[in-house]
Formats: structure tokens, C-alpha cells, sequence
């Protein structure tokens, strides 16, 4: 049994990867903030622990009261926050589990990071260019950061049940849509799969043929 710590398990695709990795028997603890909803984690048998990523104090706290073999990062960020949970709380996160000695940690970010800025069109650099460029720091600083590193760079994200032909493909230039669900269970994949480590995964569903808005060059509310 593989004992995994999640930060952004409340929702979205850490949820997903907490639901896909107690499904497969593994321990699952979601560190959550006073604000967050965790009926879905209480529901799947998780644990939660609440704590301030942005605090080194905090996020130790956390792992000097547990003992955790994996770390999964799937945080997101909103426009205008002066810290960024995908890359402040990141730094926090990763340097805290280094000193414990947790080196494996699965990170998502987002296709369009990195060296993949190629995939995506025009539009999404236009709108998402700043929170690529997070993304790009978060992925430099963990591959930076002397642990066992995998990153996961989803495309478009689609909330339609798991379809399980989502796939992880070392192609930088790979570019789609794929369902949290499926997402989450590639995340989990990686968890347990030590060939992944080193390694920067583009995941999509080849079988999900629509593009979302802003490759297909529309606009979006920001
Ligand atoms: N949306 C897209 O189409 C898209 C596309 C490509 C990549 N991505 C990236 O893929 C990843 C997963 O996205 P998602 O949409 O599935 O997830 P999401 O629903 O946006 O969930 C974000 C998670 O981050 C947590 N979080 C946010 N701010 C926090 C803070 N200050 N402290 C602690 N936790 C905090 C949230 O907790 P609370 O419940 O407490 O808020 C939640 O668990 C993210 O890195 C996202 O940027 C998204």
C-alpha cells in the first residue's frame, strides 16, 4: 500500500486521483484549507488534514504527524493572487517533502508549459500566457529539486464520466481534451509506476475529438 499525500484533492482532477487511488487500495490523506468542501474526500474514506501551503511551518507539520511514500500536486490558481498555490505553494510543498525525505512527487500542470508552448494556438498563449508561465516555474523548480518528479501537462479538462482511453504520451507536441476522471487515473498510474520519474507527460483522449475554445481560437470569459 502506497501512502499518498494530496494537495488540491477537494475537487477537480486531485479529487479524481484520491478517488482512482483509495478505489486501487492505496492510503489517501488530502491536505485541505479551513475553506475547502471535503464532504467527497469524507465520502471516498480519505483523510484530510487542514494546513497553509503557503507556510513551511504548516506543510511540516503535516508531514512530521504522518508518513507518506508519494506526493500528488494539483493545484490550481486564480487570476491576481499575490502567492501562487501552482508555484509559491509548490516551492513549499516540495521543499518540506525533501527534507522528510518524501521524494516522489506527481505534479499536473498544463500543456502549453515548458517546452510545449508549441502546442497550443495562439489564442491560449494570449489568454493563459501568464498562468503558462507559472506552470513553467512550478515545472523548472520541481525538476530542479532533487526528487523523484513527474509531471503530468493535461490539455483541455473535461468533467464527462471516465472514458479510460485517456493516454500519457511523451509528445510535447500533443495537444487535446481529456476527462478529469481519466486524468486522475493516469496521475495515480504514475504514483506507482517508477518509469515515469524524470518524466513530462502530455495527457489526452485521442477518442475526444473537440478541441476546447481557446485552441479552437475563441474567446472565453476571463
Ligand atoms: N481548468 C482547465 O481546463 C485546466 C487545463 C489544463 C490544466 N489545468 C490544471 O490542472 C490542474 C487541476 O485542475 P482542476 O480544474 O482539475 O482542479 P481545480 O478544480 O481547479 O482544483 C484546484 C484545487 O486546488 C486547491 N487550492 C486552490 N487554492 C488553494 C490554496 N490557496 N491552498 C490550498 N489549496 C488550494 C483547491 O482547494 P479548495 O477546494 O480549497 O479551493 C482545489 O482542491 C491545475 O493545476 C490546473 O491549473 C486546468
Amino acid at each position: 500500500m502506497t501512502k499518498v499525500l494530496i494537495f488540491g484533492g477537494t475537487r477537480g482532477t486531485g479529487l479524481e486521483a484520491a478517488r482512482e487511488l483509495a478505489a486501487r487500495g492505496e492510503h489517501v490523506t488530502a491536505v485541505v484549507r479551513e475553506s475547502s468542501d471535503t464532504a467527497e474526500l469524507d465520502a471516498l474514506g480519505a483523510a484530510t488534514v487542514t494546513a497553509d501551503i503557503f507556510s513551511a511551518e504548516s506543510v511540516s507539520g503535516v508531514f512530521a504527524a504522518g508518513s507518506y511514500d508519494a506526493v500528488v500536486l494539483s493545484l490550481s490558481g486564480k487570476r491576481g493572487e499575490e502567492q501562487r498555490p501552482d508555484r509559491e505553494g509548490v516551492r513549499v510543498i516540495v521543499e518540506v517533502a525533501r527534507e522528510f525525505g518524501v521524494k516522489r512527487v506527481v505534479m499536473v500542470t498544463a500543456i502549453g508549459s515548458g517546452d510545449s508552448r508549441d502546442a497550443v494556438a495562439p489564442k491560449v498563449l494570449e489568454v493563459l500566457g501568464e498562468v503558462l508561465a507559472i506552470k513553467t516555474e512550478a515545472e523548472d523548480f520541481l525538476m530542479g529539486a532533487g526528487v523523484d518528479a513527474t509531471i503530468v501537462r493535461p490539455g483541455g479538462l473535461a468533467d464527462a464520466p471516465a472514458s479510460g482511453t485517456g493516454v500519457l504520451s511523451d509528445d510535447h507536441m500533443t495537444m487535446g481534451v481529456i476527462n478529469r476522471s481519466d486524468l486522475g487515473a493516469l496521475v495515480a498510474d504514475c504514483i506507482t509506476d517508477n518509469a515515469t520519474i524524470g518524466n513530462v507527460y502530455h495527457a489526452v483522449d485521442p477518442e475526444i475529438k473537440w478541441q476546447a475554445p481557446l485552441q479552437r481560437g475563441e474567446d472565453v470569459p476571463r
